[in-house]
């Protein structure tokens, strides 16, 4: 899948092939169905949805996903391995068009001690086959596994190799997230001056958390060229996960003109749901304090912070919860609020501000936000009926 727009970043969804790996039980046929679908509301261009030949049931899954998606392209995980490619194409099968992702590890670690092999041989094997899964589709994607740590002159002829076997998207990894933004802009920087038929793929990047750079890390490499990030809803993935899916997303949107007008395809609308879901689904919680769908996101709890907002929202808030699908008050009535966030509240349950005295209700308002932490509406309302509540 190559867009003729060069603003248009491509985005790879991994959550049912490398977030499912990571989860402590795997999930049903029926529950990675559901999240495809969601996937595919979201916007996302490509779903890699299992690793077929790892077990009958991936394989099933595969195929009833390959059957039933409409716009977003299904695709299966192969390692450099015959058997694996076959399979990956006979589940696949059933969609219009599908793509093979194959791939082989690069470094000199997983080169030597992993595979116990010599580069050469590796670089064969990769050739072999990108050629093998051209026999079953046009669309083949190549990964250097561990390219992050691969030695670039290694890199540069595997990428060149891959692309004249015909990988349509070749894909750079960083696989243990090891590197840092700039060090990884450059071995991007670096293949598109050093690889000569580069412009015949698409370049791709799946960035780890190690370090907690993966969103730091894929953004630089689409400032550097790269046209696809591979990514996971809620950030899930091996180890400390993937580069998240909505951290991704919002980051392209809302700093485009900074990125130089790139886009996605992404229905930022659709992110809460499809966070729930997936989060709901894999039994994986998702951390207060995530980017974007974390439930302290949008929340608001200091004074100070709590004036800004309700004087202007864009104080404290680079991009709306609503922006993003959700819905609800962001304001936390704590013992760091003040008396405007209090008249705001009472304001909105439909008080007038003469019928109550907003410095004695502020008083018995902090004596009780000190006991519970976080009061609600219903708290306020009865501290306006019962004097004896904060007792
Ligand atoms: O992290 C990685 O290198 C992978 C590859 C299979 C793309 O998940
Ligand atoms: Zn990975």
């Amino acid at each position: 899948m190559i867009y003729t727009d060069p603003k248009r970043i491509i985005l790879f969804d991994t959550t049912l092939r490398d977030g499912e790996q990571a989860l402590p039980q795997s999930l049903s046929a029926r529950e990675k169905m559901q999240i495809a679908l969601a996937l595919e509301q979201l916007g996302v261009d490509v779903i890699e949805t299992g690793f077929p030949v790892s077990s009958r049931g991936d394989f099933e899954s595969v195929r009833s996903i390959a059957s039933v998606l409409k716009r977003a392209v299904p695709c299966g995980l192969s390692r450099a391995v015959a058997s694996d490619i076959d399979a990956c194409a006979e589940a696949l099968k059933a969609a219009e068009r599908f793509r093979i992702h194959t791939f082989i590890a690069t470094s000199d670690i997983h080169v030597r001690d992993k595979l116990r092999k010599d580069f050469d041989r590796i670089l064969e094997m990769g050739v072999e086959a990108v050629r093998r899964a051209r026999n079953y589709t046009d669309d083949v994607e190549f990964s250097c596994e561990d390219a992050g740590r691969t030695p670039i002159d290694h890199l540069c002829r595997m990428v060149e190799a891959a692309i004249d076997a015909g990988a349509t998207t070749v894909n750079i990894p960083d696989t243990v997230g090891y590197t840092v933004p700039e060090e990884f802009g450059g071995i991007i920087t670096t293949l598109f001056n050093r690889v000569p038929n580069i412009d015949r793929a698409v370049i791709s990047v799946h960035c780890h958390n190690d370090l907690g750079m993966a969103t730091a890390n894929s953004i630089t490499a689409v400032q550097h060229g790269a046209r696809q990030i591979e990514c996971c809803m809620n950030g899930l993935g091996e180890r400390a996960g993937n580069c998240s899916l909505e951290e991704v997303a919002m980051a392209i949107k809302l700093r485009e003109k900074s990125l130089g007008g790139l886009y996605t395809g992404i229905n930022p609308k659709q992110i809460a749901r499809t966070s729930g879901l997936v989060s709901k689904i894999c039994s994986e919680p998702v951390p207060a304090h995530k980017a974007i769908v974390g439930s302290n996101a949008f929340a608001h709890s200091s004074g100070i912070h709590q004036d800004g907002v309700l004087k202007n929202r864009e104080t404290y808030e680079i991009l709306t919860p609503e922006s993003v699908g959700f819905t609800g008050n962001t304001m936390r009535m704590t013992a760091r609020s003040g008396r405007h966030m209090i008249r705001a509240s009472l304001a909105n349950m439909g008080y007038k501000d003469d019928e109550y005295d907003l410095n004695e209700i502020y008083a018995r308002f902090l004596k009780l936000a000190d006991k519970k932490g976080q009061v609600f509406d219903y708290d306020l309302e009865a501290l306006l009926f019962c004097s004896t509540l904060e007792e």
